[in-house]
Formats: structure tokens, C-alpha cells, sequence
């Protein structure tokens, strides 16, 4: 059965959502499996806008179901919140997703650290603050709590405990919520989740199920933020790339696909290099009608052009086998489109980054293309096909609009022209 996985090929926000949401019809199980509310993933049903922070882009009126793997970080008063905010019209949906025991919990004492850890970094890295970080932190560190903690009284009280003591010791203040409001806050929390009846499954429990059926592995966030070989130290701080489908049991090479979703030019939120950031009108006016503004924080995006060396890098790191290209739209009616095809790294002329500190020293080198007054023009057949040679892979879909529907194929658009 078909396994596929949908990574974002740049910085985050190149529209996976969407994305996701249209494949997902095809597929049986949506599986996030890494991350947590940083993420933004936008769908619409019909006319409504859902946006979704931990839960998988299911399409609501289809029959498939979501799985939470246990390499992302849960924040659980969010994850209510979004199942509420489904079962409000889609009632009896919340019983269509399922958690691993294993994944974290993020506490709000992890969103307090995220914010004055911040605070104290001389150079920020401009987190979302939804503490991921810190929990990430706490995952590693052999401090954090996980799912099943929720269920077991004694242990939560005890892991709880633990967590507090290390917290205080370790930065010597008070958090908001005190170690025993934090119990009764998490088996409020508890209590809620087990009236919305979703459901508490191990991968390993999932395994033959998985191996039998269709999966859409949806990745969080892009390659160029992966904890490892994003932009240090401006990144997240979990998989971003194919290779955390690991979390859910599964090697890559048990992929059908990769896709990557890249956006027709870029984008950034948050402080770290990014080699084609354009501060013209061009850029701000990119901004407003692409509404580059994040669906998490609502922060303006940095803008920039297209950026190859960026995708090179992208696409062996992260083994992408097929490209989904987002927002040609956005560009439409630019006389211009300027592309960048090498780096200068230090006087050096470079196809791809060789390490992530590439990027850091990186001076785009640009080359001009016409532009296009709509998607269906044959200069954007000939700017994906520029794309498709530089990087070597092939572009196989087209969204051109936010809606699940507006998506096209490379031959469906061959035919329009
Ligand atoms: P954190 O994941 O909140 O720790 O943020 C670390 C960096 O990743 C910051 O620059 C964020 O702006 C960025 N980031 C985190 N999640 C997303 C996302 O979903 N889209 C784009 N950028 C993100």
C-alpha cells in the first residue's frame, strides 16, 4: 500500500496543508511525525478556513484518520481546542485520531522557558514560543513527560515533581502555575480528552495495521529549519525532514515518495541567514498577496526570490524523489523573476551549501527570467522546467490557490497552454 511523505523543501509555510489535505482523499492515515504547535497547516472545507496546529490534515469529509507519532511534542489544551473546534462541525470526528502514549508533553511551563530563554539569548532565534524548545530540551535531557504519564496518577505526580524541582534549581525562579496546579491543570486536561473519545495507540500496536494500509507521512515545518541539518542554530528543534517517519516505525526506504513543497519564491520567520531575501517593494509587495504573515504567530514573513542552491541542499538531505510548487500565483503580472542559481560562498562559486554554515557566508548569484500573468502561461511551464533542471527534480503537482480543489498536475497544465 502506498506510502508517501510530504516535506517542506524550504523554510516552513510552503503550503503543506494544503497540500496534504488534497492527497489525503487517497490515503487511509495522515501521520504527523514530528513537532508540534509551531506548525501552521491551513485547510479549507468549502468555504471555511481551519487551522490546524498538531492535528494531521485530515480531510474532514473523507474517511481517513490521523495519527500523532510520537516524535512530535503535544501541547494538550491546543489539541483540544482543535478537536473541539472540528467536532463543532464535524461531530464524532475526534474519534478519527489517534496518539501515541510515547509522544511528549509540552507544559506551559515549557511556553514560560521558550519566552525568557529568549529573552536571555544575545542573538534570539525568534521561536514561535510555543515551547518547543524547551521540551524538546526536557525530551532529552531525560526530564519530559510523556502521554502515558497522563493515565498513571502516581507517576504523573512524581514525573511532575521531578520536572519542577529541575526547572526552579535550574534557573532559579517561580513558574505561573505552582507543581500542584500544574497536576490539576493536566488531569483537567485529561479529563477532557477522554470525553472527546480520541484514541491512545502505540505504534508498535499500529504496526500491522500500518504495513497493510495507505499512509501520507505530513511533515512540519522544511528542511532548511531540521534540527540537524537546517540552519543551525536557526532551526527547530525536531525532524523536519523524510527521516523522521522513523518515529513511527518506518525506514525511508519504505517511501514510495518524497514530495517537497516549495513555494514559487521564499520565505523565513524568525531571525537566521537567508541568502535571497529581497527588502524591495517587490519583496513587501510578495508579502501582502502571498499574506505572508504566519498562521501560528501572525508575524510577517521575510521575503525573498527563489533560491536553487537552497533546494539542491534540500533535496539530497532530505531524499526528495518529486516537488509540489506552491503560490506561482503570487508572482503573477511581475515583468521579472529573479532565480538564484549558485552561491558565492567567500569568493567560491557554489552549486549547493556544502554544510549548513554555507548558508551563513552565502551571496546569491541571480539570474533574470520573464514573468508570467497567470500560472496556466507558458514562461511559468518554462520556469518550472528551469527549476526541474537545476535541481533534478520533477515538478509533478500545481496549487494555485488556497483552496483543496485548486491543484493541477504538470500535464494537466501542459494541455492549457
Ligand atoms: P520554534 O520551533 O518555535 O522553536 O522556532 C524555531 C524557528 O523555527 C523560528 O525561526 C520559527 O520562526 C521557525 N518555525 C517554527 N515552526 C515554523 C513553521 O511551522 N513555519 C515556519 N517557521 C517555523
Amino acid at each position: 500500500m502506498r506510502k508517501l511523505a510530504v516535506v517542506g523543501a524550504q523554510w516552513g509555510d510552503e503550503g503543506k496543508g494544503k497540500v496534504v489535505n488534497y492527497f489525503s482523499e487517497n490515503f487511509e492515515w495522515i501521520v504527523r511525525f514530528s513537532g508540534g504547535a509551531n506548525a501552521g497547516h491551513t485547510i479549507f472545507v468549502e468555504d471555511k478556513k481551519y487551522v490546524n496546529h498538531l492535528l494531521p490534515s485530515i480531510n474532514p469529509r473523507s474517511c481517513s484518520k490521523g495519527f500523532l507519532g510520537a516524535g512530535m511534542v503535544i501541547d494538550v489544551e491546543q489539541l483540544i481546542d482543535e478537536l473541539e473546534t472540528l467536532e463543532a462541525d464535524f461531530p464524532g470526528i475526534s474519534s478519527r485520531f489517534y496518539l501515541d502514549p510515547e509522544a511528549f508533553i509540552v507544559l506551559p511551563w515549557h511556553k514560560e522557558e521558550d519566552l525568557f530563554i529568549e529573552e536571555m539569548r544575545k542573538v534570539p532565534i525568534g521561536t514561535t514560543g510555543k515551547g518547543i524548545g524547551p521540551s524538546y530540551t526536557d525530551k532529552v535531557s531525560r526530564e519530559g513527560l510523556k502521554l502515558y504519564v497522563l493515565f498513571d496518577e502516581s507517576l504523573l505526580k512524581e514525573r511532575l515533581e521531578a520536572l519542577y524541582h529541575m526547572k526552579r534549581m535550574k534557573y532559579n525562579r517561580d513558574f505561573t502555575l505552582s507543581f500542584g496546579e500544574m497536576t490539576t491543570y493536566l488531569n483537567g486536561l485529561k479529563t477532557k480528552l477522554e470525553r472527546l473519545s480520541v484514541n491512545f495507540t502505540s505504534a508498535v500496536d499500529m504496526f500491522r495495521v500500518f504495513r497493510s494500509t495507505s499512509i501520507l507521512f505530513e511533515g512540519a515545518q522544511g528542511v532548511l529549519l531540521d534540527l540537524d541539518f537546517g540552519t543551525y542554530p536557526f532551526v527547530t528543534s525536531g525532524a523536519c525532514m523524510a527521516h523522521g517517519v522513523s518515529s513511527v516505525g518506518f525506514s525511508t526506504f519504505e517511501l514510495d515518495n518524497v514530495y517537497g513543497v516549495l513555494k514559487a519564491y521564499t520565505t523565513r520567520v524568525g531571525s537566521g541567514p537567508f541568502p535571497t531575501e529581497e527588502f524591495s517593494e517587490v519583496g513587501n509587495l510578495v508579502r501582502e498577496r502571498g499574506k505572508e504573515y504566519g498562521a501560528t504567530t501572525g508575524r510577517a514573513r521575510r521575503v525573498g526570490w527563489l533560491d536553487l542552491p537552497a533546494l539542491r541542499y534540500a533535496r539530497i538531505r532530505s531524499g526528495l524523489t518529486g516537488f509540489v510548487i506552491t503560490k506561482g500565483d503570487v508572482l503573477n503580472g511581475l515583468d521579472e523573476v529573479k532565480v538564484c542559481v549558485a552561491y558565492d560562498v567567500e569568493g567560491a562559486v557554489k552549486e549547493m551549501p556544502s554544510t549548513s554554515y554555507d548558508f551563513f557566508k552565502a551571496r546569491p548569484i541571480y539570474e533574470t527570467v520573464s514573468g508570467w500573468p497567470s500560472t496556466d502561461h507558458i514562461n511559468f511551464l518554462k520556469y518550472m522546467t528551469f527549476i526541474e533542471r537545476e535541481t533534478g527534480v520533477e515538478i509533478d503537482y500545481i496549487s494555485y490557490g488556497p483552496r483543496t480543489e485548486e491543484m493541477k498536475t504538470r500535464n494537466d497544465l501542459i494541455m492549457n497552454i
